[in-house]
């Protein structure tokens, strides 16, 4: 190569700019393998040329390894925090003050923003480097977490622009997405790892990892809002500041240019509609347009994708911040406005200790109902011994509830003035309450766990596990029947249900002649199926949807899966050593493989992904997400895409090469029109199934 030195540079360039089309505004513009291709080039020319690596390298965010404890590092200037006020008036004594502070009569204009519900951050760039990144701390002191930041990809590791200031420091808040919290709590519990219990919690728990690389594997998100020290760059108002981090490429959760706040709400509402976020930072003239937005915020701040907890109200003008300066802890220019939180109080009647599939014992509230945020919530998990001992919950206790990350409901607090002299702590059973088979904590860990392979609860899980909707899915065999099926003893384990008869269907207690010809039907249909579902189905710890499908390419037939060697399966894509010694424990069951056997004999057949025939990959090489209802069922529709050689992601981006769009089709179908993805109906897609040409 004539000159390594500009291409390395280009080649930063590039990945750089496309990390931040990618993560940093959702607008991907090139595919994955020509995104690969170009950081396999980078890794290779910086292993010819180690000299070559610099600080923004995209190489760089790969997290070395675990550290002792967070070192301590100072702020030049400290990280104040807001005082808090709880109502909208409030916003009105605060304007008072602050025209009483500037000694004037006339309106102060100022910036509303959202209150981010996450961890405030404060990033160091210096000449446009970022060279370091502190917690709060105690606001002169925080802890040094930049080998965790740099896994973020949607920072810079390098400022957007040609002309970087000598120090530029930004603040902002980490925080993660509902929907990432509601899949990463899912995640840990395939994995019986321990429950975030909302989405600032698994935020703050992700960032202070003293292993980046768990960091990394969390989908963590930063939106920046305010000036630590500063030098080279003069900015007069928060509005021009956001504006200014837009540029620099940090990401913010936006400004809007509009003035007319009637405007600004009905554009804010289509947006959220289309499940796009709006631009929600918004400049007003005064504080009665401060109080308008604070309104309605909070009418909409359940459809935002991330937690909020009130709004912010900022003098804009950063001469007149100046001015005002500071008091104690908080700056006099700004305020918080909290949401009054969506809870409710209610009786704890009982606390049941539930047996999961993984033998995990899990108690759990069951409470007077009770109406919170629209939704009536008459249970909620307690986790684990350590988490009813920290809130110290006891049956008959009047409680406080909320639902985390809108949606799981938890525990908040006791009210203790209502606790009864007769309350007695709830401490964990030490047998199991199905087979009484004595428990087992293992050191350092929170969970309780039944280890009794024959545990009737644990088999129980299992089966409603084996027959569930993205499993076998027999969908008329629900949770009721199994257990009813269990009870009687006429499924023991899954190849009794592929052995039942009308006869003894019809036996059963509540069941009639329709719905036992129904059942039967639907446990024939589901003979039919994929060899990634069929692996999900078998429950094995640490093996979820995702890692099943990957197995199934791999290893293209149950017999070749259950008879491998740890060191390959170690060698599988995502497959790491815990995954890979819980998938060869479970083929060394004797009764799993005779149940394998024996459900083969019965009927049950798999098409591989590498079985199918060649002819059959009418859809080799294509990108296409479903939404919307469909004739058929989205996951049998996205299997079937995938027997024939396509990709079915959940989202649609430019890589997408169609989507298929039922009646109802939401968000997806306007982000394909954004980005000109073509969407094309079932009839369409049926043709295309039969190796029509797409059109
Ligand atoms: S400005 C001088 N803007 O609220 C205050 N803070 O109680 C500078 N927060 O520690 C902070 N959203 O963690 C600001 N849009 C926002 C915010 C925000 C959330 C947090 C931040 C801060 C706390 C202050």
């Amino acid at each position: 190569m004539k000159n390594p030195q500009a291409r390395h540079k280009k080649l930063i360039d590039l990945i750089n700019e496309y990390d931040y089309l990618y993560y940093g505004l959702d607008q991907p513009i090139v595919s994955d393998y020509e995104y690969d291709q170009l950081y396999k080039e980078l890794e290779k020319l910086e292993n010819e040329h180690p000299e070559l690596i610099t600080p923004e390298s995209p190489t760089q965010r790969v997290p070395g390894h675990a550290q002792e404890k967070f070192e301590k590092g100072e702020h030049r200037l400290a990280m104040l925090s807001l005082q808090n006020s709880f109502s909208p008036e409030d916003i009105l004594a605060f304007d008072e003050r602050v025209k009483k502070n500037l000694n004037t009569a006339s309106d102060v204009q100022y910036f509303c923003e959202p209150k981010l519900d996450g961890l405030a951050v404060e990033l160091v760039y210096e000449n446009g480097l970022l060279v370091n990144a502190l917690t709060r701390g105690d606001g002169h002191i925080g802890e040094i977490i930049l080998a965790n930041i740099k896994t973020l990809k949607s920072l810079p590791l390098k400022l957007h622009g040609s002309k970087p200031p000598p120090l530029f420091e930004v603040r902002g808040e980490v925080l993660m997405f509902k929907s990432d919290f509601v899949r990463l709590n899912e995640a840990q519990e395939e994995a019986g790892q321990q429950y975030f219990a909302n989405p600032r919690n698994a935020a703050a728990g992700s960032i202070r990892q003293l292993d980046p690389r768990v960091t990394a594997q969390r989908s963590l998100r930063m939106f920046c809002y305010a000036p630590g020290s500063i030098d080279g760059i003069k900015v007069k108002a928060q509005k021009e500041f956001l504006l200014l981090l837009n540029k620099l490429g940090l990401p913010t959760v936006g400004v809007t240019s509009e003035k007319d706040f009637a405007k600004f709400k009905s554009d804010a509402k289509s947006n959220l509609k289309k499940g796009q976020m709006p631009a929600l930072g918004y400049v007003c003239d005064n504080a009665a347009g401060a109080v308008e937005y604070y309104h309605f915020i909070n009418e909409v701040r359940h459809q935002l994708p991330f937690d909020i907890d009130g709004t912010v109200v900022k003098v804009n003008s950063f001469d007149l911040q100046t001015e005002l300066g500071t008091v104690a802890r908080s700056p006099r220019w700004a305020t918080a406005a909290k949401f009054k939180p969506e809870q409710a109080e209610t009786q704890v009647e009982d606390i049941i200790v539930q047996v999961g599939r993984t033998g995990a014992l899990t108690p759990v509230a069951i409470m007077t109902p009770v109406k919170v945020g629209g939704v009536t919530v008459a249970n909620a998990t307690l986790h684990n011994q350590d988490e009813i001992d920290r809130k110290d919950v006891r049956v008959g206790d009047w409680v406080v509830i909320q639902r985390a990350g809108d949606v799981i409901p938890e525990v908040v607090s006791v009210n203790l003035k209502k606790r009864s002299k007769h309350s007695e702590p709830f401490v964990m059973p030490n047998r199991c309450p199905a087979c009484n088979h004595p428990v087992v904590r293992p050191e350092g860990e929170a969970v309780t766990r039944c280890v009794n392979s024959l545990c009737p609860a644990v088999i129980k899980e299992t089966l409603k596990h084996f027959v569930s909707r993205r499993a076998m899915n027999i969908d008329k065999l629900g949770d009721k029947i199994v257990e009813q099926l269990n009870d009687v003893g006429l499924v023991k384990n899954f190849s009794d249900i592929y052995k039942l008869r009308f006869e003894q269907l019809i036996d059963l207690e509540r069941m009639g002649e329709k719905s036992a010809n129904n059942l039967l039907e639907s446990i024939q249909a589901s003979k039919q199926t994929t060899l990634a579902r069929f692996i999900f189905s078998l429950g094995i710890r640490h093996v979820g949807e995702q890692t099943a499908r990957i197995l199934a390419g791999h290893f293209g037939s149950i017999d070749r899966l259950a008879h491998t060697s740890i060191e390959e399966l170690t060698e599988v894509e995502d497959v790491g050593p815990v995954v890979a010694g819980s998938i060869y424990q479970a083929f060394q069951d004797a009764d799993l493989l005779k149940e394998i056997q024996d459900l083969c004999k019965l009927g049950v057949e798999f098409e591989a992904p590498s079985q199918t025939a060649k002819q059959d990959q009418t859809l080799e090489g294509l990108s296409i997400v479903v939404t919307g209802t469909l004739p058929e069922d989205r996951n049998q529709i996205k299997d079937l895409i995938i027997k024939h050689g396509g990709k079915s992601p959940g989202s649609v981006s430019k890589n997408t090469h169609y989507v298929l769009a039922g009646e109802n089709a939401g968000s997806k179908l306007d982000k394909a029109q954004e980005l000109s993805v073509p969407v094309i109906d079932w009839e369409t897609f049926q043709d295309m199934l039969k190796g029509k040409p797409a059109p």
